[in-house]
């Protein structure tokens, strides 16, 4: 068989394939559809992110669906700890909102696809992307930086099926159970960072999203109208406390993303600029991400110095690039997490944030590493800031001005009439 292949699906016959099994309709016709198609054998791997339904006796649906072995693998803690803290510590929004809840999980996939590819002596494995989507360069580029000799697959790219009309033909001649059918319009991907929603009425970005489209947050207006507070413990840029309770992390996630969903924090209606070039409309839910976001922010402001935050800013956009492009497993991302780490040692303290409809406010913000003093910013008495020093600060800044205006003195003719 040809290494490192892209194309298509020429040459499979009678290969060993590990498969991203999510147990929906597109990868349950996959896995069905290699094996008829190219006598293929099919390993399942199925990866739990912390989504909160679904993979419930999935081994047994990839077992019935032929697969020669099955795995389902508990990926939380790893993808919280190794994954969705880094980019909290790095401070990563995709075009300055999206928390990359999708993004992140990816190459963790990638990853463990690779280590059971490996165990299963498989020689390709397979992905249930389509062409046009982010997702498919993050599966490719993750198993290719770990695993260069590996064949990737994505049918969805090349099968015949035109829709999901004809998906679930396919299985209802062959027997094949499809999870009820049920009309849901949506396209849904959900882990402990957070629900990415696109498809359906969603696709028109003049048409607001329909309530029902929302899958883990009340909308604001449904919310309590009694504020809640809640005071977040971070530990050199990671979380590690919950209202002064010590908790593991993905407890605190989840307990986060239960307590600012129910006040409708972290709903976010957004039209991004995609990888393959197109601007999509996707509507996101991460009530936890989007809390702990906002709550290390609100640390950064008072530990660290000017000059780091402002560096750490623009960095933050480039780390987002990175992780929504699929470069995890780069030296690049090394690099930057050298310098976030770097720069996370004085990230120690505790915030307080109040939440209400849908909105959050910082209350207090305490750390041994603060550097704001009192003494310096206050005009009260105890004022220590050297006043007089004022003057010859101001009139050396001040210079490059003054010294334009002396040699293009009508510059600003109009405006001083
Ligand atoms: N646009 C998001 C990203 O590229 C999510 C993609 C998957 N979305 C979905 N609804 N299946 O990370």
């Amino acid at each position: 068989m040809e290494m490192n292949s892209t194309n298509g699906l020429a040459g499979l016959t009678g290969a060993r394939i590990a498969l991203a099994f999510s147990g929906g309709l597109d990868t349950s016709v996959i896995a069905s559809w290699l094996q008829e198609e190219f006598g293929a054998e099919i390993v399942t791997v199925s990866g739990d992110l912390g989504q909160e339904k679904e993979l419930n006796g999935i081994n047994e649906k990839a077992k019935q669906l032929g697969a020669k072995a099955a795995y389902h693998v508990d990926l939380k803690k790893q993808f919280v700890e190794d994954f969705a803290f880094r980019a909290l510590k790095a401070g990563a929004l995709y075009e300055g909102a999206y928390p990359l809840a999708t993004a992140l999980g990816r190459p963790l996939l990638a990853k463990t696809l690779v280590e059971i590819a490996r165990k299963e002596e498989c020689t390709v494995v397979a992905h249930g992307c389509t062409g046009k989507g982010n997702d498919q360069v993050r599966f490719d580029a993750g198993v290719w930086a770990l695993a260069p000799d590996l064949r990737v697959i994505a049918p969805v790219r090349h099968w015949p099926f035109k829709s999901r009309e004809d998906e679930i033909a396919y299985c209802a001649e062959r027997g094949i159970p499809v999870a009820a059918t049920k009309k849901n319009p949506y396209s849904i991907d959900e882990n402990l960072w957070g629900t990415s929603i696109e498809c359906g009425v969603l696709e028109d970005p003049t048409v607001a999203p329909p309530e029902d489209a929302y899958q883990r947050t009340v909308s604001p207006q449904a919310a309590p109208d009694k504020a809640e507070e809640v005071s977040i413990t971070f530990k050199e840029g990671v979380p590690v406390a919950l209202n002064d309770e010590k908790v593991g992390a993905v407890d605190l996630v989840r307990m986060l993303n239960h307590m600012a969903g129910a006040h409708g924090i972290g709903r976010l209606d957004m039209i991004e600029n995609r990888l393959v070039g197109i601007k999509s409309r996707e509507i996101y839910e991460a009530p936890g991400a989007s809390l702990l976001h906002f709550a290390h922010k609100e640390l950064e402001r008072i530990t660290l110095d000017r000059w780091t935050a402002q560096a750490k800013a623009k960095l933050s956009q480039d780390y987002a690039d990175l992780v929504y492009n699929g470069l995890w497993f780069s030296p690049l991302r090394n690099a930057f997490d050298a310098f976030v780490d770097e720069t996370q040692k004085r990230v120690s303290g505790t915030v307080v944030v109040s939440m209400y409809k849908g909105t959050m406010r910082v209350l207090s913000r305490t750390s041994p590493y603060s550097l704001y003093d009192k003494a310096l910013a206050s005009y009260t008495a105890e004022d220590t800031f050297d006043h007089s020093a004022g003057e010859g600060f101001s009139k050396i800044f001040s210079l490059p001005l003054r010294t334009l205006a002396r040699t293009e003195p009508t510059r600003h003719a109009e405006t001083v009439a």
